[in-house]
């Protein structure tokens, strides 16, 4: 991939860079975490000092094609001025002749943000005469947006074909870390697998079964798991599909040789609410007309004691139903025992790099990714369009 460094001089260019400002919002339309806007300020402020001139492109949420003010990248481009303590203009819209005259008329060192790139039908099509109409607007093309890079759209693939282009430090730093953990991991490697269902993570299941030394699951995936052993698992979450997944799972030859670890106790309550009052189970049966929200003490103590022991640990999806207080115990002490181990930690994005930021743990990782199903494509194995555009 190339980099910053060797698209030569930019001073005076216009630069067109792809950042993820995909951020949550409230119900009043504020950022509630600012992460991604933060990750990319390296890039852009060596693009600043370089004098280029910057065109930012982003997504935020998923309108249809057509302009729709409850996402537009307003409140991300008034973070990002507070943030880089200078103005930050925002289009009007994404292409057209009004945003073409406000590009020519950026000085150096100025930036501009488009408006949401999927206000354009073209940009998930990847349509090349949208991706022309983003080129046209500038000379470079930077990819900075890790997190949208396992998407083949116009602003993420197709624009990089057609000028010179790197990839931005975030993104170079987020390939880098995760390809090093996954492809030449220290050992023992330890991977942690949580969230909600098997059939979205089976594929990087698979894959850490072959790679991993142990392979410890969590969250609402192991219902299926202990569901296919022939546990009792009540209301937990828990599909007749993923059991089916989970039984095959158990089979490979990874499961077979032990790698991979299910919960041994757990935390139950009859209802997924804020006030449902929590209930421990010794042992992985879950009683009648209840569910399984987290994982239990001894649980915590297994897994917390080959994290300290790993050379090397991945972790992506959380112990339970984190957000409530009750059930969080088991993914915050498995946040606390990732910050206390030796070894090399890398957290995948999505909710458990919000539950790292959330127990205030994230400083203590090496590598918190921004992405959350590009992280897990990479982990994969999967080749992402947004960097192969780069090579
Ligand atoms: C993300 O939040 O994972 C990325 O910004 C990609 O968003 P998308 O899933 O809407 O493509």
């Amino acid at each position: 991939m190339q980099t910053l460094r060797d698209l030569g001089l930019l001073e005076g260019r216009r630069v067109l860079v792809r950042v993820d400002f995909n951020v949550p919002l409230d119900e009043h339309g504020q950022i509630t975490d600012d992460t991604r806007i933060r990750a990319t300020l390296p890039t852009l402020r060596e693009l600043i000092g370089m004098r280029a001139r910057l065109v930012l492109a982003s997504h935020l949420g998923r309108p249809k094609g057509a302009p729709d003010p409850r996402y537009s990248m307003a409140p991300a481009a008034t973070r990002l001025a507070e943030l880089l303590g200078q103005p930050v203009a925002l289009a009007p819209a994404v292409v057209g002749a009004e945003v073409t005259r406000l590009v020519d008329e950026l000085a150096p060192g100025q930036v501009l943000m488009l408006e949401n790139v999927r206000f354009e039908p073209g940009e998930t099509a990847n349509d090349p005469q949208f991706a022309q109409a983003l080129a046209e607007l500038a000379d470079v093309y930077v990819n900075d947006a890790f997190g949208a890079s396992h998407r083949a759209h116009a602003s993420v693939a197709g624009v990089a074909a057609l000028l010179p282009h790197a990839a931005g430090l975030l993104l170079a730093q987020e390939v880098s870390r995760i390809r090093e953990v996954t492809e030449d991991p220290r050992r023992p490697m330890v991977a942690i697998l949580g969230g909600s269902k098997v059939s979205d993570k089976i594929k990087v299941i698979e894959r850490f079964l072959e790679i991993a030394d142990t392979l410890l699951i969590g969250g609402a995936m192991a219902f299926p798991f202990l569901r296919a052993q022939g546990h009792e698992v009540a209301d937990s979450l828990c599909s007749a599909e993923d059991v089916e997944l989970a039984g095959a799972l158990l089979q490979a030859p990874g499961a077979v040789a032990g790698k991979l670890l299910l919960p041994v106790d757990l935390v139950a309550a009859a209802s997924f609410s804020a006030d449902a009052e929590p209930v421990a189970v010794d042992g992985v049966d879950v009683p009648a007309g209840m569910m399984g929200l987290d994982i239990g003490p001894r649980t915590v103590e297994l897994y917390a004691a080959r994290v300290a022991q790993a050379g090397t640990v991945f972790w992506n999806g959380p112990m339970g139903a984190f957000e409530l207080e009750q059930f969080a115990a088991g993914t915050r002490a498995l946040a606390q025992a990732l910050a206390d181990a030796p070894g090399t930690t890398v957290v995948g994005g999505g909710d458990s790099a919000a539950a790292v930021q959330k127990f205030g743990l994230a400083q203590r990782m090496d590598h918190v990714s921004t992405g959350g199903g590009a992280a897990l494509e990479l982990a994969e194995g999967k080749l992402l369009p947004g960097v192969e555009a780069l090579a």
